[in-house]
């Protein structure tokens, strides 16, 4: 497989610049529903709507790679009926959304361990996906029962199983076989709705990420939102271990 990316510890990005790559844990629908009085589930369901302006947003700024965290392999655990819901909004948006991103030119992908949903679903993702391939102006990657923990584990599980003669891997290998092995690594992380955890999101494709954690929920997260988090990143000096007097000094 053709490296696209050399590993941002190995060279620096330029922050002054929009984030190639954002990822996102869409957090706080749950809160935003109750403060008005309304089941959890009609924040989902707002929430939906928001991926819709956060996706424009991204393409006027010029990102290039939008992930979001939108059910993770622990959300299993909630109540039965706030999964069926978030199961029939999956279903919806896949079957509105995808005539909207083929105009608009996002590529979808969906990420994680598809395995448990439905053949319904995972028909409708596997439509979405090739009707979309051409598109190339934003890639939009959704992370459905996804965990950052089975990535990691069915990476070296695929990679086992493609080289059972192999004893050892190495950093770009594992990185290829990842579920967003052709992506580059996040250049800014967001999480929406207070929480400062990762919960179980992208691991290992973190590892030099900027963080930008606000206390916005979800449902109220727009496109200026989104811009005062890049704008956040632009301030950062991201050094990769280096010293800030290194960073000016070729490498
Ligand atoms: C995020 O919002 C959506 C999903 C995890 C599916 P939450 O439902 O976690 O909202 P809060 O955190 O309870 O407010
Ligand atoms: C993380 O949100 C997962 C998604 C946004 C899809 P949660 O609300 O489930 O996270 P925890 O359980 O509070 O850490
Ligand atoms: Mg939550």
């Amino acid at each position: 497989m053709l490296r696209k990316l050399i590993s941002p510890t190995q060279t620096i990005p330029p922050v002054a610049i929009v984030p190639k790559h954002i990822a996102i844990i869409m957090d706080g629908n749950g809160r935003w529903a109750k403060k008005r009085l309304m089941p959890r589930v009609a924040g989902h369901a707002v929430g939906v709507k928001r991926v819709r302006d956060v996706v424009q947003a991204c393409i006027e700024q010029g990102v290039e790679y939008l992930t979001l965290f939108a059910f993770s392999s622990e959300n299993w655990r909630r109540p039965e009926a706030e999964v069926t819901r978030l199961m029939e909004l999956f279903v919806h948006a896949l079957e509105d959304e995808v005539d909207r991103l083929l105009k608009n030119g996002v590529r979808l992908n969906i990420i994680g361990d598809l395995s448990r949903f439905s053949p319904r679903i995972q028909e409708l993702i596997t439509v979405a996906e090739v009707r979309t391939g051409g598109c190339s102006k934003l890639t939009l990657t959704i992370a459905a029962n996804y965990g950052g923990r089975w990535d990691l584990l069915n990476a070296v599980n695929r990679w086992r199983a493609a080289n059972p003669e192999a004893t050892e891997i190495d950093e770009a290998t594992l990185t290829d076989y990842l579920a967003m092995g052709d992506a580059p690594e996040p250049d800014l992380f967001i999480r929406t709705g207070g929480e400062q955890r990762i919960s179980n999101f992208l691991l290992w494709q973190l590892a030099y990420t900027e963080f930008h954690f606000t206390d916005t929920l979800w449902p109220d997260f727009n496109g200026d939102t989104l811009k005062a988090a890049i704008a956040s990143y632009q301030q950062r000096e991201r050094r990769f271990g280096r010293t800030s007097e290194q960073l000016g000094a070729p490498v």
